[in-house]
């Protein structure tokens, strides 16, 4: 059984969504309270099994390389101040997994930036986890739901959920080649961002997990530009289905559309109610402004 020991992190996009915070800070770094979204991510990659991360950047997100490197400085302050647990803490997250970073040149889609993890992944299948989708990895982390469908399947994993019919427009929405069945089944297309709901060929949506095999290389090596004037992985995905299996996988937790802000504040008030030191604090707030 081939194991999946590798995922992709792409983190280079403007984050457009999100200005002006991010005109010059990455929207990847944004934090739910206190630990920046990428963290949640790569976390969620180490709890699935993986060891090498990729994280995809642009020269203008140094503070992303910045974070997962050991800070000496801050560590002698905080050891001479008597706060051992902060070294402590600090120092797994730069000892999580073993993190490199690769640049995307130019801001040419989601595509373009995977094509920069092609010798990263050396020929062997790995995941790729989008950042604006932040899955709750409290149960099962859904990259390790799709890393099981891959091992029955051994193909192309596309993670998604059904959502609302009026934000299919966002998102790349799957065809079933028979029915949609639960946890996974085959697709017969794939439509990246259908500009009507006529033009979508269901209500699954996919929402920033996959697990993608090397065969992603040569498809997006020959996509060209598309909804954007982006090369886009959704078609490259597409292309694979005329001669391969490509399978989705309904992944189980709770997904937070955190590239928009109202779904970033409810990433942060559930995170808040888990943490106990928090939740009390919390529930009598939103009780007295709701009053
Ligand atoms: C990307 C993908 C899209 C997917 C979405 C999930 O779009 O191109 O297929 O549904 O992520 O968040 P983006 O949001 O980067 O425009």
């Amino acid at each position: 059984m081939s194991k999946i020991n590798k995922a992709v992190i792409p983190a280079a996009g403007f984050g457009t969504r999100f200005l002006p915070i991010t005109k010059s800070f990455p929207k990847e770094m944004l934090p739910i309270i206190d630990i920046p979204n990428i963290q949640h991510l790569v976390k969620e990659a180490v709890l699935s099994g993986i060891k090498d991360i990729l994280i995809i950047i642009s020269k203008s997100k140094m503070e992303i390389v910045d974070y997962f490197k050991d800070n000496n400085s801050l560590y002698d302050f905080l050891e001479k101040s008597g706060k051992k647990e902060e070294v402590k803490m600090l120092k797994k997250i730069t000892s999580m997994a073993n993190i490199s970073f690769a640049y995307q040149k130019a801001p040419k889609g989601l595509g373009d930036a995977i094509l920069c993890a092609e010798e990263f992944a050396s020929n062997q299948p790995f995941a790729v986890l989008l950042g604006d989708d932040l899955v709750d990895y409290d149960t099962i982390p859904a990259t390790k739901e799709l890393i099981e469908t891959y091992q029955e399947t051994k193909s192309t994993i596309v993670g998604c959920k059904e959502i609302d019919e009026k934000d299919l427009h966002k998102f790349g929405v799957v065809k079933p080649k028979d029915k949609i069945s639960y946890p996974y089944f085959e697709i017969c297309d794939f439509v990246e961002k259908p500009k009507d709901i006529s033009l979508a060929p269901s209500k699954v949506a996919s929402l920033g997990r996959y697990v993608l095999t090397p065969d992603i290389f040569p498809a997006l090596k020959k996509t060209k530009k598309g909804v954007g004037g982006e090369i886009q992985l959704t078609d490259a995905i597409k292309s694979l289905i005329e001669t391969k299996k490509v399978f989705v996988r309904l992944f189980s937790g709770k997904r937070y559309d955190i590239g928009s802000k109202f779904g970033y504040i409810q990433a942060i008030i559930d995170c808040a109610l888990k943490r106990d030191e928090l939740k009390e604090e919390v529930i009598s707030y939103m009780k007295e402004i709701v009053k």
